[in-house]
């Protein structure tokens, strides 16, 4: 079955590609590559031992789809593809729409018109902003977003509920992820963030090889344990083993029309502190660090409740903290030597 992957060539769409290929499917990458680099199909191939089929096109254009449908025989789409850096989103609003919604109500609009039947979407646990109780589950009620960001995550899913309940056939599974970590273990592909990493993970590797003189820990002033923030930490692999497991739930589904909603975490909620002691007793590498003032936007506390994801898709995150971190490691390790 050929799967068209939209932002392929990103952190998550990237080690998506290899757990479909390893499931026996046949990814086709889309991606503008505004965001990645090509070397990374470079990465696919040696993982994978051929060139994916990639097209450095914006999904965006009715007629790339139309034509990518057809010529690539196309039976479902994961869309990866879109802007995600949440301080970002809140200086160009309108370029996050237009890219995050209305690409997507683009997507959308030309699935149905090619009869393309199934869709698995990027969400994310932004949506549940501060979170009453913990862990939250697929009913804890979203919450208006704290960023431009989040919100076209909200609206996203709203489009796709919307779509459904009108009886357009579509089926549709929204994946909302938790904090993607690590990297393939070979090294081949990993998280290549521009600039100054926004995300944790990426920016503790940068310090300990010295790319960054320190880091700074946003805020111990937090209700938590030791008083930083607590994020469910999952293996990018294991997330990216979670959208099969969605495809293959969608594909074997009797219906014409489908949406629901599954959180894809650990169900730990792991600290800042935490984590960077794990890394420092992972990696042997003792990391420069400050703290520093909150982070606005940041929440005390997120993770996932996971049961219903075990339950319906068969799937569960195998993967241990350590073993992202020593693939983090090893992955920044590799780019650094070029
Ligand atoms: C994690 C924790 C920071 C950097 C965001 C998006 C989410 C998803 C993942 C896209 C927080 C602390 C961070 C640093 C720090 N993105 N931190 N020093 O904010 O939980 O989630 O990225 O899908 O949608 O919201 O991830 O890695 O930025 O932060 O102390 O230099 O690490 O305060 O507590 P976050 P993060």
């Amino acid at each position: 079955m050929n799967v068209l992957v939209t932002g392929g060539a990103g952190f998550i769409g990237s080690h998506t590609v290899v757990a479909l290929a390893e499931a026996g499917f046949t990814p086709i990458i889309l991606d503008d590559f505004s965001n990645s680099e090509a070397g990374v199909i470079d990465g696919l191939e040696q993982i994978l031992g051929y060139r994916p089929t990639t097209y450095t096109e914006n999904c965006h254009n009715p007629e790339t789809l139309r034509r990518i449908f057809r010529d690539e025989n196309i039976q479902g789409v994961i869309h990866f593809a879109a802007f995600k850096a949440v301080g970002e989103s809140m200086q160009k609003p309108l370029e996050y729409y237009d890219n995050n919604v209305g690409a997507l109500i683009v997507l959308l609009k030309t699935m149905q018109e090619c009869h393309i039947p199934n869709l698995i979407f990027s969400s994310s646990c932004t949506v549940y902003g501060e979170p009453d109780a913990l862990p939250v589950t697929e009913q804890t009620p979203v919450k208006p977003a704290f960023s431009v960001y989040g919100n076209t995550k909200q609206i996203g899913e709203e489009i796709l509920h919307d779509t459904v309940s009108a009886g357009i056939p579509l089926k549709i599974t929204a994946l909302r992820y938790f904090n993607p970590i690590g990297a393939h273990p070979s090294a081949a592909i990993g998280e290549l963030p521009r600039g100054v990493p926004n995300n944790l993970v990426p920016f503790i590797t940068q310090t300990a090889a010295g790319l960054r003189s320190s880091l700074t820990v946003f805020g111990d002033d937090y209700p938590t344990p030791d008083g930083t923030c607590i994020r469910d930490y999952i293996h990018v692999l294991d997330l990216a083993e979670a959208h099969v497991a969605a495809l293959r739930h969608l594909v074997q589904l009797n219906t014409s029309s489908f949406y629901d909603i599954f959180n894809i975490g650990t169900g730990q909620g792991v600290s800042v502190m935490e984590l960077i002691n794990s890394f420092e007793r992972v990696t042997g590498v003792s990391l420069n660090y400050s703290i520093g003032p909150r982070r606005s936007g940041d929440v005390t506390a997120v993770y996932a409740g996971v049961e219903k994801s075990e339950q319906m898709l068969g799937w569960k995150a195998t993967r241990s903290m350590d073993q992202a971190l020593e693939d983090a490691w090893r992955w920044q390790v590799r780019v650094d030597k070029g």
